[in-house]
């Protein structure tokens, strides 16, 4: 049986075929369309599916959309009502959208659907809707390797709920506790991102990455003023402070006055004050996690814990959850955002709709390294590349590795682009820019040179999961980059009380390790651990980088440029290597140098995309 998930309107569309319970493939619409975070309808991402999945679109025994619309029509109307007439505003802004488009979701799905098959196929019969955080807490506990497992989902909101706590057991899996809107973890530090001048929905990660720089002075005066969290992890915010129920904004004057000033402007210079607000809502989000993960372990017994939901891509607080060791075992959905929502709706159509058991793997999920986007074989990118005019060489895998190794460890970027594309917001080695980060340039020449940004962030690591407590205060597997441990203390250096006092950025170009392209000021990364099982190449890659420099770790980050999305196809691969300074780009078994192509092949590629 096969049942196609959907996620679309709102934030991250993406489309999810599973077949008997297995997930067979899953995609962003965003990479096709090439608009980051695209929320229209998942065509390209559907068709994919499909294909991928060898069927004929009528062979689909369901379609399931990952929430109601009904229910997130009556949020937005008792939110209007609750706080009337101050959220007129809101209301106007958003009812006219949501009287044409959403509330005739229904009707324009299934028209959606009609426009991608021509055969007689009854979608209308076809469709079912899964509710928000039960898509979220799907998507974490089925793919999960545990038979049983509590499982946390956090978000901004989704229908009513912004929180909840579930239990799975086999193919059961039920809701405990939520917390509802507006009183919202993810809504507050989007709070935060706003105010510190980020995109919200999506400069959620700079204000994580920013944290370290800080000090988390603000802690109390956030207890105090705008949410009282309880013991079990429980909490309320003070809704008087914040603007999302009745205006268009997240935060108001109160908020601002409380702080000490209006929101920093986008692209304005960041101060230490936007440092030490990042440090304190990171620090308080921390409290929340754990006190609710804590709760959770102690009234299931569980010794397994999934997560999932936006909140669920916060690998600090992540982290914390590992070295306290609230629970045994932890297991994070890859695509934890509202993208994942798609997996999550097809598998509660299996398990809970259609009452199908589950098998688990041991010390294996279901999400076959989230590897479940497009991939091309080495004809479609040979043909490719001779209509492209690029000057390519092709070798086997071996000698492929080497030249690759090479140019590493000359200090080269390199764009490496294989197999099938991940699933969720990190490239996880098959559609990535790799480099050498024990380089002391490296982080700033990648961001400057090749991303189009400069970035207060450091890199994340790629590791061979054997060696990674040798470099990292950690143990555990971290396949899906969503745990920040520390570098160990053997591989760091210690910075002097003149390096200590630098100002932001400046400190991050201070070699704090023997990796430093890859070390946060704070000394913390967010590891990806490299498995052989599940991507062998990639694995080759960095062992025979290990034999060369002694060093098993690779820089990783997202092939693409900044506002742009990872790259899907041979053809975006190619275009982001000629319109950056990459230096070497590799796409299956064939490898380009820059210096070798065409110049007039070269594109402006720095305007073409806007910040993120
Ligand atoms: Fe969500």
């Amino acid at each position: 049986m096969y049942i196609l998930g959907i996620s679309a309107y709102y934030h991250d569309s993406a489309a999810c075929i599973i077949h008997d319970g297995k997930v067979i493939a899953a995609a962003q619409e965003e990479r096709f369309t090439r608009v980051k975070h695209d929320k229209s309808f998942p065509l390209h991402a559907i068709k994919y599916c499909i294909e991928a999945s060898e069927i004929k679109p009528s062979e689909i025994e369901n379609v399931v959309f990952y929430e109601k619309p009904f229910l997130k029509f009556e949020r937005l109307l008792e939110t209007y009502l609750a706080f009337a007439p101050r959220g007129f505003r809101s209301f106007a802004a958003a009812m006219p959208i949501w009287i044409k488009e959403k509330l005739f979701q229904k009707y324009n799905l299934v028209k959606s659907l009609e426009s991608i098959c021509t055969d007689n196929v009854n979608w209308s019969e076809k469709l079912l809707f899964s509710e928000h955080h039960l898509s979220h807490a799907a998507s974490a506990f089925y793919p999960s390797p545990f038979e049983n497992a509590a499982v946390l989902t956090l978000d901004g909101v989704g229908e009513w709920t912004t929180t909840s706590l579930a239990v799975g057991r086999g193919k059961d899996l039920k809701v405990l506790k939520e917390i509802f809107f507006p009183h919202s973890l993810g809504l507050l530090y989007s709070a935060f991102t706003y105010y510190t001048g980020f995109k919200v929905n999506s400069g959620e990660y700079k204000v994580m990455g920013l944290a370290p720089y800080g000090e988390p002075k603000y802690v109390d005066l956030i207890k105090t003023h705008l949410i009282d969290i309880k013991e079990d992890g429980s909490f309320n915010l003070d809704m008087s402070y914040f603007d999302y129920c009745i205006g268009l904004t997240m935060t108001n004057s109160k908020f601002h006055n409380l702080f000490g000033g209006p929101p920093r402007k986008p692209e304005a210079e960041l101060s230490q004050r936007e440092m030490d607000l990042a440090a304190s809502v990171q620090k308080v989000t921390e409290e929340v996690i754990v006190k609710l993960a804590k709760n959770i372990a102690s009234e299931t017994g569980d010794k397994n814990l999934c997560l999932a939901g936006g909140v669920a891509l916060n690998c600090v607080a992540n982290g914390i959850l590992v070295k306290e060791k609230v629970f045994e075992n932890i297991w994070i959905q890859p695509a934890a955002g509202d993208a994942g929502g798609a997996l999550g709706a097809a598998l509660v159509a299996w398990h809970i709709g259609h009452n199908k058991d589950r098998s688990t793997y041991i010390n294996k999920d279901g999400m076959n390294g989230s590897y479940l986007g497009p991939e091309y074989s080495d004809n479609e990118i040979e043909d490719f590349l001779r209509n492209s005019g690029a000057k390519f060489y092709k070798f086997d895998e071996l000698e492929l590795i080497q030249k690759v190794v090479q140019s590493l460890s000359k200090e080269k970027a390199v764009g490496w682009f294989q197999g099938r594309m991940e699933f969720g917001p990190r490239a996880l080695g098959n559609r990535s820019i790799i480099a050498d980060p024990r380089s002391k340039l490296m982080q700033k020449q990648l961001n400057l040179k090749v991303k189009y940004r400069e970035s207060f962030r450091p890199f994340a690591p790629s590791i061979l999961s054997e060696d990674v407590s040798d470099w990292f205060e950690h143990e555990e597997a971290s396949p899906y980059m969503l745990l920040v441990s520390n570098v160990r203390k053997s591989k760091c250096n210690e910075m002097n009380e003149q390096q200590k006092n630098l100002f932001g950025i400046q400190k991050l170009n201070v070699p704090r390790s023997q990796v430093p392209a890859i070390t946060h000021v704070d000394y913390s990364a967010r590891i990806q651990t490299v498995h052989q099982d599940t991507n062998p190449k990639y694995h080759a890659l960095i062992s025979h980088f290990k034999n060369i420099t002694d060093c098993p770790i690779l820089v990783n980050t997202s092939f693409n440029v900044r506002g742009e999305p990872i790259v899907c196809s041979p053809s975006d691969a190619f275009k982001c290597f000629m319109g950056t300074e990459l230096d070497v780009l590799v796409m299956g078994n064939y490898l380009l140098y820059k210096t070798d192509q065409n110049p007039d092949l070269e594109e402006n590629y720095e305007e073409k995309y806007e910040l993120d």
